[in-house]
């Protein structure tokens, strides 16, 4: 008999996430000869700015820089997102309590999750979103119960048509603006309503905020609404906006009393970031309108170059749509986005993620990453034109 030692059963309502079987597959294809073009995953290729690099290495110098660290971050990490949310978005935040810097905010919805959720609640997460929320939420035995966006609303929750649901058992309401994948914007319109119907159900908001800076004229914070620090914490990172994906920095920020079960959580998971990526990041957060500018004169050449993409492939797409993606609508001759997102990695090596991997709702899209030179999608503009069976 074989040894065998079974998995929890906690594990079944969560599968191995997408990427991460699709970059194995993408590997093999790639061992085989195959040249695939990944234009799927939402990783910066440009680099950080070299004042934080430099600050990295100078810290990493020290010998005395190489311990545990606070769990709560050090003080001038907290300042300088302090000084952030002021400088870029006027939110007043408590340097002591009202900021908690992450490993990320991956691992932020998974503090959150854990410390709020439990059997019997419910919590509400958006189709299409991105697919940690479901994931995080599943594992702490919470029910989740999804909202549909539509294109047809700006992919925005409809308040009205989710007020006649029973909201007595929901806890959390995740948010996601500028949006993932559909990189749709909420205007403050929506926030003030979103921030009533909260009160009103005694629902905690949580906002997952990473794309501000791309493509998008008004960086906000949710947390800028008055009275939404009432009902609501936000999640930001430096993945994106500073292209520092790898380092794993990110911060939830709002209230004190939000935020102390978090902390809770997470003490007892992780210990505080490596000394030098904390001194760095805090050079990072001080880059100022000249690097967001030069990071987003590179995404709006390279979201031209795809848009052309997009319109070979007979696609549509909201020219004005922020974040670093394009997401567009495959014509109606396909069945759904998987169906094209296949015939392009058979007949042309070229992988697009398609958009039902977000939910349902994205069924019918596609989501092209833009974390890619131009040389890139001009490659895979010339192999769909001259090898495919027809588009
Ligand atoms: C909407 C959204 N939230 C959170 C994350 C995770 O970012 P981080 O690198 O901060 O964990 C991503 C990454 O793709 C994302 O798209």
């Amino acid at each position: 008999m074989s040894f065998h030692i079974s998995p929890a059963s906690r594990l079944e309502v969560v599968k191995e996430y997408y990427f991460s079987t699709k970059l194995k597959q993408i590997a093999a294809l790639k061992a085989s000869g195959i040249p695939v073009l990944n234009l799927g995953i939402g990783s910066p290729d440009l680099a950080p700015s070299d004042a934080t690099i430099q600050a990295l290495v100078e810290s990493a110098q020290k010998k005395e820089n190489h311990a545990y660290q606070a769990y709560q971050g050090i003080p001038a990490l907290r300042t300088a997102f302090a000084n952030f949310y002021q400088k870029h978005y006027q939110v007043n935040l408590d340097p002591n309590g009202e900021i908690l810097p992450l490993i990320g905010s991956k691992e932020g919805i998974m503090h959150i999750a854990m410390a709020y959720l439990e059997k019997g609640d419910i919590t509400l997460i958006p189709n299409p979103g991105y697919p940690t929320y479901q994931a995080a939420c599943a594992l702490t035995g919470a029910e989740v119960q999804s909202y549909e966006l539509t294109e047809a609303n700006g992919w925005l929750p409809d308040l009205v048509e989710l007020a006649k649901r029973d909201l007595s058992r929901v806890k959390i309401m995740w948010v996601n603006y500028p949006h993932m994948p559909t990189g749709a914007q909420a205007n403050v319109a929506f926030f003030e309503k979103l921030r009533d119907f909260a009160l009103t159900h005694s629902i905690l908001l949580v906002n997952d905020n990473p794309y501000s800076f791309i493509l998008n004229q008004h960086p906000n914070s949710m947390l800028s609404i008055p009275g939404m620090k009432e009902v609501a914490i936000e999640l930001n990172s430096l993945s994106k906006s500073h292209n520092m994906a790898g380092w794993r920095i990110g911060a939830v920020l709002g209230q004190q009393k939000f935020l102390a079960p978090i902390l809770t959580f997470k003490s007892n998971m992780d210990s505080g970031m490596f000394l030098p990526l904390q001194e760095a990041a805090v050079k990072a957060l001080e880059s100022n309108e000249v690097w967001f500018a030069q990071q987003n004169k590179i995404y709006a050449a390279r979201q031209k170059v795809v848009f052309q993409l997009m319109d070979l492939l007979e696609c549509s797409y909201d020219p004005n749509q922020s974040g670093m993606f394009v997401w567009a609508k495959v014509p109606s001759k396909y069945k759904d986005g998987y169906e094209l997102s296949d015939k392009i990695l058979d007949e042309n090596a070229v992988f697009i993620t398609p958009g039902g991997i977000f939910g349902s709702q994205g069924n019918a899209y596609i989501r092209i990453s833009l974390c890619a030179p131009i040389s890139l999608f001009e490659t895979a503009i010339q192999r769909i034109k001259t090898q495919s069976n027809g588009i």
